[in-house]
């Protein structure tokens, strides 16, 4: 354990200070929208109201045109992951993650684009954020395998076994988006299903934690390495907090027991559609065993106004 430098854990508060100040401005244009958002939402958005996620489907002519125009990509990340695995090296989230091209890959991103209106996920972003519409801004394609570097060693200079609630986190972002998880291929126990802790979207959502820990996830010291745990642990108890905190839970602590009793693991078939407001804490993709092949997609409330446009 490292004992508090005062000043080392000035020099980082001086540092945070401007991040909390960016990253509570987005949280406050977010936390306006919900309240000035429409009762009369659909039953998917209320269901991400209440517990922070929902459970959709595709519809198989969507999934079959998803999986048929994603496989080129989903081809060549597999064989990167795999040169990885061969050559006994980690696999890091630059080789498991692929973001196509908007352009470039324009018809994956329409194939994309009618599988989620389909599963009901635009009007619900839509609907959850009393936008007039939404638009997809974000895609990418993930194949997990076991020995992933982000959650596998996370201590590279101790010994240290790598905690059940690791991946754990809540997004660095806070803009008017939902996202989904879309598995490409049956996803059980072993394949790392999405997992959420459900209501955890509501906690703190009004107090400067989440603040906080965006701030932290956008600074110098946001690795586990030594020098870095010694700057964490030099700033004030109530800084002390992570975007990305599951990697950081002792294995026998009651946060664990109670986080892991909680987790909504959400097993499925080809085609499930995982859509939850990222402010939940979430993790996916822990693979056991096998691989997942997954999209990911963030999708972005949308006004026709240019002035109520969302930050
Ligand atoms: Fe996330």
């Amino acid at each position: 354990m490292f004992e508090p430098d005062a000043a080392i854990g000035a020099q980082a508060e001086a540092e945070l200070e401007p991040l909390v100040r960016a990253v509570a401005a987005a949280q406050k244009e977010r936390a306006r929208r919900l309240a000035q958002r429409r009762q009369d939402g659909g039953e998917i958005s209320r269901q991400v109201l209440g517990c922070g996620f929902a459970r959709l489907h595709a519809q198989g002519a969507d999934i079959d045109s998803l999986a048929a125009t994603a496989a080129p990509i989903v081809e060549l990340v597999r064989t990167r992951v795999e040169a990885a695995q061969g050559a006994g090296e980690a696999i890091t989230p630059q080789l498991a993650k692929a973001w196509p091209d908007r352009e470039a890959h324009a018809p994956l991103w329409a194939a994309a684009r009618r599988l989620l209106h389909g599963a009901g996920a635009m009007d619900a972003v839509k609907d959850y954020f009393g936008a007039d519409g939404s638009k997809l801004r974000v895609l990418s394609v993930v194949v997990n395998r076991p020995g992933q570097s982000w959650n596998s060693a996370l201590f590279r200079d101790m010994d240290i076994e790598t905690p059940s609630t690791a991946g754990f986190h809540i997004d660095t972002d806070s803009a008017c988006v939902l996202k989904t998880v879309i598995y490409l291929d049956d996803v059980g126990p072993d394949q790392g299903p999405f997992g959420a802790i459900p209501t955890s979207h509501l906690w703190d959502h009004d107090g400067p934690d989440r603040e906080r820990r965006r701030a932290h996830a956008k600074s110098s010291f946001v690795s586990r390495s030594a020098e870095h745990r010694r700057t964490f642990a030099s700033l004030s108890p109530p800084m002390q907090v992570k975007a990305a905190f599951g990697g950081d839970i002792p294995e026998d602590s009651q946060e664990c027991r109670e986080l892991l009793q909680a987790e909504a693991r959400m097993t499925g078939p080809r085609g499930q559609v995982n859509l939850f407001d990222p402010e939940a804490i979430h993790r996916g993709g822990l693979v056991q065993a096998g691989e997942r092949v997954a999209l990911i997609a963030g999708i972005r409330a949308v006004w026709t106004s240019p002035d109520q446009e969302s930050t």
